[in-house]
């Protein structure tokens, strides 16, 4: 018989973007009503650099948080190409949970990224001394490289030497996108583990261009092949404690993604539990979604797992087409759609 419920443990994102200022307290509680805790990403105007700006932005998160919903920013420091090494004993004592890497133009708020690996040094030894984190998005720059291809190519010329110089640091390979990510991360030691989006689990290169061009489903790294979304599946349903939910939902107005040069990134928080048990349905593996959902990414981080549970149920609901965005309005992936499942 189809299954019509599932309850797990109350889930974690371990990939986020929630801004800040009036954006911020759009979507933040979005969030909130879904997950226990999320990995917020530093890349504001600007970067999150120091541990001090961490706390504080920490601070602006939990004030968007509405009165009786428990929910824990877990916050992370943006790596520069002179990110002091002695920030990361601080970032530590500040309850920093990890720093994220950024090469320089890769996505939005890049700029300040970092421009040669090998400038880093000093803070990755210090992270790697801390078990401190890098979270990474991982695709090369170039301009030659083609934008499909850019995931590999990072693969095999920056991530393989960066695991070979730091065999024990702890590496996310942020929202993989390809075969080769998730062979490479399958492979690799158990410093290594991955995130994956719902939006990479339920759509292919297709949907960017169904009728037209189709910005709100424009992110980075871009949607690929459909071998590649199904090699995707496979690793976020197979159990593997080393693939675990993120969901990168990058909330941008509408009319800055509705654009001659739209923004990229997909905003999927309204509805991603409900987003990522419609893939697990598709590929018959609910029983899978609770390790991928609540359980691989806290072990990963060595935090403790959420106690409490949601349900999900097989229930169709239409997700509102748009919300306020401060003085703009935000669309939502599958805005003004039905989605099967509901998450009470
Ligand atoms: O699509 C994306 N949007 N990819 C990223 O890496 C950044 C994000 C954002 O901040 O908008
Ligand atoms: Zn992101």
């Amino acid at each position: 018989m189809t299954q019509q419920e599932i309850t797990i443990t109350r889930p974690d994102d371990w990939h986020l973007h929630v801004r800040d200022g009036e954006a911020l307290k759009a979507v933040v509680p979005h969030t909130a009503a879904q997950f226990g805790r999320a990995i917020i990403m530093p890349n504001l105007k600007p970067p999150v650099t120091t541990a001090a700006q961490a706390v504080a932005y920490r601070e602006r998160i939990q004030a968007a948080v509405p009165k009786g919903m428990a929910f824990q920013p877990l916050m992370t420091l943006y790596l520069t190409d002179n990110l002091p090494a002695d920030e990361i004993r601080r970032a530590k004592d500040a309850g920093v949970v990890a720093v994220k890497l950024y090469p320089a133009g890769a996505t939005t708020n890049s700029d300040a990224g970092v421009t040669d690996l090998r400038k880093t040094c000093k803070t990755l030894e210090a992270m790697q001394r801390e078990g401190l984190p890098l979270l990474v998005h991982g695709e090369v720059t170039s301009p030659e490289i083609d934008l499909f291809d850019r995931e590999a190519v990072f693969i095999e010329t920056q991530l393989v030497p960066l695991r070979r110089d730091f065999p024990e640091l702890k590496i996310v390979v942020e929202h993989i996108t390809t075969r080769e990510a998730a062979q490479y991360v399958r492979a690799a030691n158990r410093f290594t583990a991955a995130t994956i989006t719902a939006h990479h689990l339920l759509y292919n290169r297709n949907a960017l261009f169904l009728g037209g061009i189709r910005p709100h489903y424009y992110c980075l790294p871009v949607l690929k092949r459909e071998a590649h979304r199904v090699a995707l599946v496979e690793a976020a349903t197979g159990g593997n404690p080393k693939f675990f939910l993120g969901t990168d939902s990058a909330p941008h107005a509408a009319h800055l993604k509705e654009h001659a040069c739209g923004c990229a990134g997909c905003y999927t928080a309204p509805a991603a539990m409900e987003l990522y048990a419609e893939a697990f349905d598709q590929a018959d593996a609910l029983d899978k979604l609770e390790g991928f959902a609540s359980f691989h990414g806290a072990d990963f981080y060595g935090l403790p797992r959420n106690s409490g549970t949601v349900t999900l149920r097989r229930e169709a609901w239409t997700l509102p087409e748009t919300f306020a965005y401060g003085d703009a309005l935000l669309k939502p992936l599958r805005g003004g759609e039905l989605l099967s499942w509901s998450l009470s």
